[in-house]
């Protein structure tokens, strides 16, 4: 491990002019700490109780096992945006103590409520009836989700709604520009649009919910599986409006983890067999899939995706608004989603610059949500923890060196990847590294403004650039799949303009009429500023800018970058 790493447990020390920024960050990390809950819990069972409080965190493995079992307990109801909410509760709590609810508008009004106990949740599906429609069939198949009707004179339409929705969507881009224009320093800037987009308590706890309501579906042939979130929805790089990436976990049954007993009379279960791991897969998908597409409450559009190299079933979950990928067998994501949560976790600076990067990219397109040559968000977050691995002194550790740190409960094998790497943060040095979020910011757009990307591959196992081992334009090393190329699908126009945005940001950060904030008067529409700029569409920011590049010669580092161009487009023409 690296000298310039400090030990540390979560909290900062000593970080100068930071610390006073990201105190804030810190306790919006600490509300997001019990959303991000990920990996399996066939891997919690082996987790000892007390290793699951270290330096007064929750490990993952109790937080998620902490999620899924308050989701169990819990029922999403559709209610008139007119409920009146003391009846409604009243109401509910018939059938046993309630301990947590709230409502969110999603094409109308729900409620979720949490009951103290899973009895509870029997006695109100048990009061539950079968919606009577005279001109249209149902399919009996009971579920969580439910409708409420009329509660009678509460639901007067002329009582105004005294409802209060917790938010499930981001603020639009134009209301966040004016809000960061408020800001008094890059900083702060960065630190508002990281608690603005990341997800809430409650966005997170619906998460949950519809992986459990999708567990019931599938319980119907796999009692014993799980549904667990995976991705963004618990990295802890997760936006508001993110998809629902979901992995059916049914090791539980494939006996990956039974001891076979070493000798006596033993009884197996007779079993089908298939050619291969992908085919059981791509059959146990499709007929979950076609349940979910007939039986399923709130399930549209639902498609099978099974000859992708991850076959998935596609659909939207219209009670929550998730766009849901539900895949199996795809252990080697959760492993890459907990490490993706581990770095987060290790600096507070990791998910500012994550999600600051990630939203420069939607606002100008470097991000789609519809597949394509786009760079993904993945790939991305990946490129943020190569900057930050490549800081001197490095900001996180290599994958490398969290493998050398993995105890033996630490040791994964899957499909022959290698994906051991330590889960104790306590066992993490952290850097000594203070840079700030607006210095980060600034050297991440230069970074790759002036990559080599023509010959180098982004390696955060080795936290070194490499050679490129193929002709992709972008090569981005999966890292546990190593063999792999995470970035395999964006073409050299995509990554020109990734390029070419990288080289504004950079310049547009470092100009003083950009990068100062600009006084404004209580109820005026603020001028934008710092980070503000770099997300409006470049003609609009770069029209003044522009005008000014003639009269004012570049700075040495701007010359650099143009230089840099130069070069670039003079090797394309050779
Ligand atoms: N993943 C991976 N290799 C890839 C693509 C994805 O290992 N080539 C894993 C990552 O763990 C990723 C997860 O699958 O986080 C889900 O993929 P995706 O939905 O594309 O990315 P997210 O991180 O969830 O980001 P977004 O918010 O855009 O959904
Ligand atoms: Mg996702």
């Amino acid at each position: 491990m690296a000298s310039s790493f400090a030990v540390c447990g979560l909290h900062l020390r000593g970080r100068g002019s930071l610390v006073k920024c990201l105190q804030k960050v810190e306790t919006s990390l600490h509300r997001s700490i019990g959303t991000n809950v990920v990996a399996a819990q066939t891997e919690a069972t082996r987790k000892d109780e007390d290793e699951k409080e270290k330096d007064g965190h929750k490990s993952l493995y109790a937080l998620q096992a902490e999620r899924q079992e308050q989701a169990e307990r819990s029922v999403l109801i559709s209610c008139h945006s007119r409920t009146n909410e003391k009846k409604f509760l009243k109401y509910l709590s018939r059938h046993g103590e309630i301990k947590k609810h709230f409502f969110y508008e999603s094409y109308g009004t729900y409620a979720v409520v949490e009951f103290a106990n899973q009895e509870s949740v029997a006695s109100l599906l048990e009061g539950a009836a079968i919606p009577s429609i005279s001109h249209e069939c149902t399919v009996p198949f009971k579920s969580r989700l439910l409708s409420l009707s009329n509660l009678g004179s509460g639901d007067s339409p002329n009582q105004k709604s005294g409802l209060q929705c917790q938010p499930q969507t981001t603020v639009p881009i134009n209301e966040l520009i004016q809000r960061l224009s408020r800001e008094e320093s890059i900083d702060q800037q960065i630190t508002f649009l990281t608690e603005a987009y990341q997800l809430t308590e409650e966005n997170s706890r619906l998460r949950f919910l519809v992986c459990s309501l999708l567990k019931d579906i599938a319980a119907a042939y796999f009692p014993e599986c799980i549904i667990k979130p995976f991705g963004s929805s618990v990295n802890g790089f997760g936006k508001l409006g993110c998809d629902l990436d979901m992995f059916l976990d049914l090791d539980g049954i494939s006996g990956r983890n039974v001891k076979m007993p070493k000798s006596g009379l033993s009884l197996e279960y007779q079993m089908k067999r298939a050619n291969s791991e992908r085919s059981v897969t791509q059959s146990i998908l499709s007929v979950i899939g076609e349940c979910v597409d007939q039986f399923g409450p709130g399930c549209v559009g639902v498609q099978k995706i099974l000859n992708a190299r991850c076959p998935l079933v596609r659909f939207a979950h219209q009670p929550s608004g998730f766009q849901c990928d539900l895949t199996a067998n795809n252990r080697v994501a959760m492993k890459s989603t907990e490490l993706l949560y581990l770095y987060g976790e290790l600096d507070p600076r990791v998910r500012c610059l994550v999600f600051t990067v990630r939203c420069w990219a939607r606002a100008h397109g470097v991000t789609s949500s519809i597949p394509g040559a786009w760079i993904t968000n993945f790939s991305l977050t990946v490129m943020v923890l190569f900057f930050l691995q490549r800081r001197s002194p490095p900001i996180i550790p290599t994958l490398d060196q969290l493998r050398d740190l993995a105890g033996p409960a630490d040791k994964s094998v899957i499909e022959g990847n290698d994906c051991t790497f330590v889960s104790d943060l306590s066992k993490i040095q952290l850097s000594s590294n203070t840079e700030t979020l607006e210095r980060l910011l600034c050297e991440f757009f230069e970074f790759y403004a002036t990559f080599t990307f023509s010959r180098r591959s982004i390696n955060i196992r080795k936290g070194k650039e490499q050679n490129k081992p193929e002709v992709a334009p972008l090569h981005i090393q999966n890292p546990f799949e190593t063999s792999l190329n995470v970035s395999k699908n964006v073409n050299a126009t995509q990554l020109d303009r990734f390029v070419a945005l990288c080289q504004e940001s950079a310049w547009l950060l470092q100009q003083s009429e950009t990068n100062t904030p600009k006084g404004h008067r209580e109820g005026n529409t603020p001028t934008p500023w710092g980070l503000a700029t770099i997300l409006l569409p470049l003609h609009v920011a770069g029209v003044k800018i522009s005008k000014k590049r003639r009269r004012e010669p570049a700075s040495d580092r701007i010359k650099g970058l143009l230089e840099s161009l130069k070069n670039k487009n003079q090797q394309k023409v050779s």
